[in-house]
């Protein structure tokens, strides 16, 4: 994928601040700290676009990027921020259920899940919820830079067997550092925007 132009159009916490439904959107969903604004640095080779912190709970809107105008990524909030009051969890919960549950123009969530460890309670959550809504079947298994080959193709298992992922599911290993895994990334989401926008084409 050639990135001709990345852009944050709308930053928001309720749907009257979405951008209109017109164009492609691939969420990324992940714990907090997982590396989502990271990845959406590389993937449009952009060092600043999304703000990127060490410490967990940096995302707190729901942030979309236009990518050539074409189609966006949206940069969600991460989850299992553990230090985030009840009623700020709660406010999380109704935000991201709320975009992903209604957003017509939602294609597909990529999963972000730590390479190194077994998903999370909360991960394995997640991604039944995506599930729910026909939104899974995309894992990005990031900060790669950190196991072996040997323990890649083993977490890879673990990783599947967890989620209950299906055989033709993808799993893409990533390194920020690295700058490993964001063409591979690319490519995929180019084709899924792509089907959505002729599907949209053949529906008229
Ligand atoms: P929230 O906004 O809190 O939900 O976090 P996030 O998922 O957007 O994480 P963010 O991109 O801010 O990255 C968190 C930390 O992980 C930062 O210190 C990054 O530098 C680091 N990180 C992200 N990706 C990688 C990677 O591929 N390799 C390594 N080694 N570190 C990474
Ligand atoms: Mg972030």
């Amino acid at each position: 994928m050639k990135i001709k132009s990345a852009e944050l159009i709308a930053v928001a916490v309720r749907e009257e601040q979405y951008p209109p439904a017109d164009l492609p959107e691939i969420a990324f969903a992940g714990r907090s700290n997982v590396g989502k604004s990271t990845l959406l640095n590389l993937l449009t080779n952009r060092k600043k676009l999304a703000r990127v912190s060490g410490s967990p709970g940096k995302t707190r809107t729901i942030n979309f990027y236009e990518i050539n105008q074409s189609f966006r990524i949206v940069d969600l909030p991460g989850y299992g921020y553990a230090r985030l009051s009840r009623s700020e969890t709660e406010k999380w919960g109704r935000m991201m259920e709320h975009y992903l549950s209604s957003r017509p123009n939602l294609v597909k969530v990529v999963q972000l899940i730590d390479s190194r460890h077994e998903p999370t309670a909360l991960d394995v959550q997640m991604y039944d919820y995506l599930k729910y809504y026909q939104l899974d079947g995309l894992v990005a298994a990031t900060k790669s830079d950190k196991i072996s080959r040997n323990q890649r193709s083993k977490n890879e298992s673990a990783i599947r067997k967890k989620l209950s992922m299906r055989p033709e599911d993808r799993i893409i290993f990533l390194s920020s550092l690295k700058k490993t895994g964001s063409e591979e990334l690319g490519a995929e989401l180019e084709i899924i925007a792509d089907s959505w926008i002729r599907k949209k084409e053949s529906d008229h």
